[in-house]
């Protein structure tokens, strides 16, 4: 046993104390051991217990060996935000690229809509919920209260995402950031999915993202003609499944996968407006509606419909779609809010496709 190997733990007992980073230099051992135990295994959970100040000395004492360390920071670090709260994202070192911004997101009601919609509020922004739901957007906008306004539109109209440029120019004169994120899943097989459904996604998911930019970016260029070193951003909510191809769920990974087409060719063409435009492709939310509504949810209908071999409850149908992703969870709406933090700071990237999948879609060309 050696410093090499009890270091690394107290460091560790720091760490997960005070979640910042922090310094463990050796010291005197000017003191008595606050720490004694038998054999290093014994070492975590005894620092576990111990009272820990940050700056702070700690003598240890790991059989007849003692080491005497100071724990300190360089400069004044800020705790480290993890977590799904809104507040959490909020408090990302980036968040504050939003401050003060005027955003659109489409699909704001439920879902990663309103999970992006709270994160936006959250981080100082005003935000326009966009949504075919009028409801469920007016609800959401009570709830969040006066930097928020509900718009009622069906991104696969143009007339009607016509009209929603036009209410937002004559309201706040213009924006900085579209989310486009709107979305539907129709899975199916090729062999028997019938054609009107196939249709529908493709105009929600690939054909409104064109009309989306059309209409917004517009509105994005004409204020670019008078403030020529402003810099916009369209995000499009993508998908894994716009990256690889999905089983029996055509429709849906084709639509995504055009959207990239999408991201791609747009962004080379607005350039020249300051707009840049990055798509998020996203793992599955098994927080949201889509995956655990207790009556509609996937998670019920993957269980009534025998999909998860050996699965007896909605439990044990969500901890196999885990089990799937290296970081053993799905993705929360604070972990693409960092993607959108991302691609608004980067000023030198356009046209790409951030995955956002806890490492279960990797990027491979
Ligand atoms: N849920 C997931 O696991 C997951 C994973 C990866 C990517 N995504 C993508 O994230 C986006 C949101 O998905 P979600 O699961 O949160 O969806 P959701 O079904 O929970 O919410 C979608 C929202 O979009 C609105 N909407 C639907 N059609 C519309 C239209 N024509 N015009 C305006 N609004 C419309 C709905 O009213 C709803 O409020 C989609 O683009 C989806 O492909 C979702």
């Amino acid at each position: 046993m050696s410093v090499e190997q009890i270091a690394p733990l107290v460091r560790g007992a720091f760490l997960g104390r005070f979640n910042v980073p922090v310094i463990l230099a050796p010291a005197e051992p000017t003191t008595e051991a606050a720490i004694s135990v038998a054999a290093l295994d014994e070492l975590p959970a005894a620092l576990a217990a111990a009272e820990l100040t940050l700056p702070g000395d700690l003598r240890v004492a790991v059989g007849d060996e003692s080491h005497a360390f100071h724990a300190s920071t360089l400069g004044e670090p800020a705790p480290i935000p993890h977590g799904k709260d809104p507040a959490a994202s909020a408090a990302a070192a980036r968040a504050r690229v939003v401050v003060g911004k005027v955003a659109v997101v489409t699909g704001g009601a439920q879902g990663f809509g309103a999970e992006i919609v709270r994160g936006l509020v959250a981080s100082g922004a005003f935000v326009y919920i966009a949504d075919l739901n009028a409801d469920g957007a007016a609800k959401l906008a009570a709830e969040l209260g006066p930097t928020t306004a509900p718009i009622t539109v069906n991104v696969a109209d143009e007339a009607s995402v016509e009209a929603m440029a036009a209410q937002i120019a004559a309201t706040t004169g213009g924006l900085d950031l579209v989310v486009s994120n709107a979305g539907i899943v129709r899975a199916g097989s090729v062999l028997e999915q019938e054609a009107a459904d196939f249709r529908l996604t493709t105009e929600i998911n690939y054909t409104a993202f064109f009309l989306i930019t059309k209409h917004l970016g517009r509105l994005l260029a004409a204020q670019r003609r008078t403030a020529p070193d402003w810099t916009t951003d369209i995000i499009q909510i993508n998908s894994k499944s716009g990256l690889v191809g999905s089983n029996k769920n055509g429709a849906y990974a084709g639509s995504k996968f055009g959207g990239i087409g999408l991201v791609q060719s747009f962004a080379l063409e607005l350039v020249e407006h300051g707009i840049k435009v990055n798509a998020i492709c996203p793992g599955n939310f098994y927080d949201g509606p889509l995956w655990s509504d207790p009556d509609r949810g996937l998670f019920v209908q993957y269980l009534a419909s025998g999909k998860v071999p050996g699965a007896t409850t909605v439990d044990e149908v969500r901890e196999f779609y885990e089990s799937k992703v290296p970081l053993r969870r799905g993705t929360y709406g604070s972990d693409v809010m960092r993607a959108i933090y991302y691609l608004i700071e980067q000023d030198y990237e356009t046209g790409q496709a951030v995955p956002v999948t806890g490492g279960q879609v990797m990027l491979s060309s």
